[in-house]
C-alpha cells in the first residue's frame, strides 16, 4: 500500500530517499515524510498531499545526511494529515519509524501505553508501534533487539523501518505479510517496499522473509531470525526494466491486482475480527441505530454496483433485511421513495464518482443516514458520508476493478455479520462466518493456481462472438461482474442473465460459437443450473461451468469444468468464483492483443456526469 524507502551510504541520503519515493509515486499516496539525522537528533519533515509539497519544505534549505528513511502514505488509520503522515517518533524521540500495513492490536497497545503516561500526536497505528519499539529500546538493548522484541508484540500485517539517534550508522527493518526488499550496493545499502525504488542504485536485491530482522549499515546487511539467530544473506539479481518492476514483474497492473487478492482479503479483515471471532467495526453507527434500520439502499456504479448486488444478497438471505441496489445515475434522478429509518450505503473504490456523490447529496438533503464503503481515505464520498468503512485494498491502478470488488464484498459480509451480532439475529453463526472470512485468503490463493488451466481455456474461446454469464442466486450477481470484466477489457459482447431466465428469450442467441459460462457454486440449486446448462448444450452452444471442488453433477452438461475450493458458505463460494472469471477475461484480452490496463473509452475514476 504505502511506499517505503531507506538509504545508508556516502551519497546524500535525503536526496536518495526522496528520489526513491518519486519512483513509487505510481502507486498512489496521500501524504509523505522523511527522517534523517541532524547532529544528535532525528529530524522529521512530513506533509499531507503530493511529494512536491514535502519537497517544498524539505529543500527550503540544503540538507545533508548519510542515513535517511522516507515514506509515502496511503491512509488507513486516521485521515491524510501532516500529523498522521510518517515517520513517527517514539515517546522519547529516540527512534523514528515508517510502516506499511495495519497493526491489528494497536488499540490495546495504545491503552496500555497511555496508562503508562505515553502521549500520542496522531491517530495512527504506526505511532503506537513506534512507542512500543521506543519502550523496548529504553531498556538498553540494541536497536535490532528492540525491533525483534517489539515485532512479537505486534499483530497484523506490517513492514517496519526504524532508525535511532544513538546507533547512528544503522537502519533496522522487519516485516510480516507486507512487502519489504533490500538493495545491496557497494559501500551503500538501501531498502524499499518495491523493487522499482532500488533499481537505479543496485540490481542486487535481498528479499526479506517474514519475521526476519535486517540491519543495514554502509558496510553491509545482516539478518537475524525471530529468535535472534544470525541468518545467511542471499541476493537475487533483478534484470527487469523499471516499467515491469512497477508492476511487480507482472505484465499488467490488472494481473498484479488479481494476484494481490489473497493479501487484500487479509487486509480487509485485519483488526476487524477479534480472538473470540466477534466482528469489530470501528467508527460506525451505535447499536441503537442498527436496531432501528428497516431497509437498506445500496447505491453505486460499475463494479461497485455489482459488489452492492452481493451486499443485497447477503443482507436479505442472511439477515432478512430488505435491501435494494441502485445505479447512482438512476437513483439521483429517480425521485426514490426513502423510508426515514433506512440506511443508504454508497460503494466506491475512488470515492470520487460524480453520480455516486450526487446520489449521496440527495440522501443527505432528505436526512437519510449514509454509510460509505470506500477505498480511498480522504476522498469526497468518504468525507461526505455520516460514517465510512474503508476497504483497505490499497491503490488500484488498472481501470478494470478487481481487488476493490473482492474487498467491497468482504466488507458487506463483515458489516452484515456485525448487524447480526448487534441484533442477535437468530440462526446466524457469526463466529463460524468470521472464521471462514479469515480463511478466504487461502481459498483465493487456490483459485489463483487455476491460472494455467484458464490460459488454455482462454486460447480455446478467445474468438467467440458473444459470451453469456449465467447463474442463480449469488452466482447470478457474480456473473454480472464477470460479464463486465470481459466486455471492458476484451471488447467481446457479453450478457449476464439469471440462468433460469434464458428460455424466455436469450436462448435464441445460442449458436455453436457462443459460449455460456455458468456459475454453479451453490450445491442447493446446482441441479437446476445443470438443467439450464443442458438447454444451452442442446442448442449446440459451448458450456463452461465454475463449480466447487466436490461437484459431481456438472461434468455431464459442460464442455469444461473449472473447480474452485469449497467454503462453508455458498455466498463465499460465489465470491471466489470471480477470481477465475477475472483471470479468464485477462488472458482472453491478452491473447487478443488488447490494451488491458487502459481499455479504450474508459476511465478509472469517472468524476463527470
Ligand atoms: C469506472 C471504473 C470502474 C468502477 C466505476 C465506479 O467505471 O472504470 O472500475 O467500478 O467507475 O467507480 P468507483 O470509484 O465509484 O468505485
Amino acid at each position: 500500500m504505502c511506499g517505503i524507502a531507506g538509504y545508508v551510504g556516502p551519497k546524500n541520503a535525503v536526496d536518495v530517499v526522496f528520489d526513491q519515493l518519486k519512483r513509487l509515486e505510481y502507486r498512489g499516496y496521500d501524504s509523505a515524510g522523511i527522517a534523517y539525522l541532524q547532529d544528535d537528533k532525528i529530524a522529521v519533515t512530513k506533509r499531507a498531499g503530493k511529494l512536491s509539497e514535502l519537497g517544498k519544505v524539505l529543500f527550503e534549505s540544503p540538507k545533508q545526511a548519510e542515513l535517511a528513511i522516507a515514506h509515502s502514505r496511503w491512509a488507513t488509520h486516521g485521515g491524510p494529515t501532516d500529523e498522521n503522515a510518517h515517520p513517527h517518533y517514539d515517546q522519547y524521540e529516540r527512534v523514528a519509524i515508517i510502516h506499511n500495513g495495519i497493526i491489528e492490536n494497536y488499540l490495546e497497545l495504545k491503552e496500555h501505553l497511555i496508562a503508562k503516561g505515553h502521549k500520542f500526536k496522531s491517530q495512527t497505528d504506526t505511532e503506537v508501534a513506534a512507542h512500543v519499539i521506543g519502550e523496548e529500546y529504553a531498556n538498553g538493548v540494541s536497536l535490532e533487539e528492540a525491533v525483534r522484541l517489539s515485532a512479537k508484540r505486534l499483530r497484523g500485517a506490517f513492514a517496519l523501518v526504524v532508525m535511532s539517534n544513538t546507533e547512528k550508522d544503522k537502519i533496522v527493518c522487519t516485516r510480516n505479510a507486507s512487502p519489504l526488499v533490500l538493495g545491496m550496493g557497494v559501500g551503500e545499502n538501501l531498502l524499499a517496499s518495491d523493487i522499482p525504488a532500488l533499481l537505479p542504485y543496485t540490481r542486487e536485491v535481498v528479499i526479506v522473509e517474514e519475521h526476519v530482522v535486517a540491519v543495514l549499515t554502509r558496510e553491509g546487511i545482516s539478518l537475524i531470525d525471530a529468535e535472534g539467530r544470525s541468518l545467511p544473506v542471499k541476493t537475487t539479481h533483478i534484470d527487469w526494466d523499471i516499467a515491469s518492476a512497477e508492476r511487480g514483474g507482472f505484465e499488467h497492473f490488472m494481473l498484479k491486482e488479481v494476484h494481490e487478492q489473497p493479501q487484500v482479503m487479509r487486509q480487509v479483515v485485519a483488526g476487524r475480527i477479534d480472538e473470540k471471532s466477534k466482528i469489530r467495526l470501528e467508527g460506525i453507527f451505535g447499536e441503537n441505530v442498527w436496531n432501528e434500520i428497516d431497509r437498506v439502499n445500496i447505491i453505486a456504479c460499475g463494479t461497485a454496483y455489482h459488489a452492492g448486488l452481493m451486499g443485497k444478497h447477503f443482507f436479505e438471505s442472511v439477515l432478512r433485511l430488505p435491501t435494494d441496489v441502485y445505479y447512482s445515475s438512476e437513483f439521483r434522478y429517480g425521485d426514490p421513495v426513502l423510508s426515514p429509518k433506512s440506511l443508504a450505503i454508497f460503494v466506491s473504490q475512488s470515492g470520487e464518482t460524480a453520480d455516486t456523490l450526487a446520489a449521496l447529496k440527495l440522501c443527505k438533503d432528505r436526512r437519510i443516514r449514509t454509510l460509505g464503503i470506500v477505498n480511498v481515505i480522504g476522498s469526497s464520498i468518504a468525507r461526505e458520508c455520516d460514517r465510512t468503512i474503508f476497504t483497505q485494498a490499497g491503490p488500484e491502478i488498472s481501470v478494470a476493478s478487481t481487488k476493490a470488488y473482492t474487498a467491497q464484498v468482504m466488507v458487506f459480509a463483515l458489516l452484515g455479520l456485525y448487524i447480526a451480532q448487534v441484533q442477535e439475529v437468530p440462526g446466524v453463526k457469526v463466529e463460524e462466518w468470521a472464521d471462514e472470512l479469515l480463511q478466504m485468503d487461502g481459498f483465493a490463493e487456490q483459485c489463483l493456481k487455476l491460472e494455467d488451466e484458464i490460459v488454455t481455456l482462454a486460447g480455446e474461446i478467445k474468438d467467440m462472438p458473444l459470451c453469456f454469464f449465467l447463474g442463480r442466486g449469488a452466482d447470478a450477481f457474480v456473473a454480472a461482474e464477470g460479464a463486465l470484466k470481459l466486455k471492458e477489457i476484451a471488447y467481446i459482447p457479453t450478457q449476464e442473465y439469471p440462468a433460469g431466465e434464458m428460455k424466455h428469450g436469450p436462448l435464441a442467441l445460442i449458436t455453436k460459437d457462443v459460449v455460456s459460462i455458468f456459475g454453479a457454486t451453490d450445491p442447493r440449486i446446482r441441479e437446476k443450473v445443470v438443467s439450464n446448462m443442458k438447454e444451452v448444450q442442446a442448442r449446440s452452444g459451448k458450456v463452461i461451468a465454475i463449480v466447487t471442488e466436490d461437484d459431481t453433477l456438472t461434468e455431464q452438461a459442460a464442455d469444461h469444468v473449472v473447480r474452485i475450493p469449497k467454503t462453508k458458505f455458498e455466498f463465499l463460494n460465489a465470491l471466489l468464483a470471480i477470481v477465475p472469471l477475472q483471470l479468464l477475461s485477462y488472458h482472453i484480452a491478452r491473447l487478443n492483443g488488447c490494451e488491458i490496463d487502459q481499455p479504450r473509452n474508459l476511465a478509472k475514476s469517472v468524476t463527470v456526469e
